[in-house]
């Protein structure tokens, strides 16, 4: 298959999956509504190994990447989540081979442009964290463009993680920060965690309770480091690509179950 057919099957509505609709619906049914995270976080991985397994190019297993990205934001607007960030291109990805960053930014434009009616007409309200300034004309613009038309949607944020990395984060905060003492902003003794978390790219946004990272792989990878304090993680083999739903609502499941305790015992927790 070459690119261009590639693009035209991709881009085409896929029949659903009838098997599998009720496992789907009934983990969903198990969801608890009152307990659901309200920022889910998500280390998007395993394009190119799903590439390689198909005997595609990269290219193909990102483009395949973007029907994770629809099932995420489906399933988390459909169970209540408001917040939904996933970690599309970090600060290291930039030394990729250029072909594929190039690609990877093509996808992004074209992505946006495809999708912008359907995240309109359902509220969600994109944005976008990280080095924004960095990236080629065309996709900045792009992306601007539909953050400023969907800034007054309510029913979910699908923040966008773009040349982005926690330390470039920290590095600009740290920077931020020191440029507010001398101009006499702010004293040292005045910084505190409020001080530093609205100096991140993240200031207003709630910190991730959940963090998926897809394709077996157990790292953080340099993403939200500041924000995922408390966050419980949740790792899975399944590659992105193969990402639906169901795997959002088993991870919010398991969510669930857990007890969170932030530093506490688990009787003051369950005994306050
Ligand atoms: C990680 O897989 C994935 C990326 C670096 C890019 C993520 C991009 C998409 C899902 C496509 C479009 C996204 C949006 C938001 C429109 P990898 O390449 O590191 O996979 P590997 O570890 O198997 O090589």
């Amino acid at each position: 298959m070459d690119e261009a057919q590639a693009l035209s099957a991709f881009f085409a509505p896929s029949p659903p999956v009838l098997e599998n609709a009720a496992h789907t619906e009934a983990l969903k049914a198990r969801i608890d509504p009152a307990r659901v995270p309200q920022h889910v976080a998500i280390i998007m991985d395993g394009n190119g190994r799903w590439a390689e397994q198909h005997g595609e190019a990269r290219i193909i297993g990102h483009m395949n990447g973007v029907q994770g990205v629809r099932e995420s934001l489906r399933g988390a607007s459909a169970i209540g989540v408001k917040w939904l960030t996933l970690y599309a291109f970090s600060t290291e990805n930039w030394n990729r081979p250029s072909d594929e960053v190039e690609a990877l930014m093509d996808l992004l434009v074209r992505t946006v442009v495809q999708e912008i009616d359907e995240l309109h007409e359902n509220s969600v309200r994109l944005h976008a964290i990280g080095d924004i300034d960095s990236l080629p004309d065309a996709c900045r613009e792009t992306l601007q463009q539909a953050i400023a038309r969907t800034a007054g949607n309510t029913r979910i944020t699908l923040t966008l993680a773009l040349s982005y990395s926690a330390r470039w984060e920290l590095v600009r905060m740290a920077r931020l920060m020191a440029r507010d003492a001398i101009d006499e902003r702010i004293i040292p003794e005045a910084i505190d965690e409020k001080a530093v978390g609205e100096r991140l790219t993240t200031k207003g946004m709630p910190d991730p309770e959940l963090l998926i990272r897809t394709s077996g792989e157990q790292r953080i990878s340099n993403f939200l480091l500041w924000q995922i304090a408390y966050a419980e993680l949740w790792f899975t083999p399944v590659l992105w690509p193969d990402f639906r739903e169901e795997h959002l609502f088993q991870a919010v499941l398991d969510y669930q179950g857990r007890e969170r305790r932030f530093g506490l015992t688990s009787k003051q927790v369950t005994h306050p």
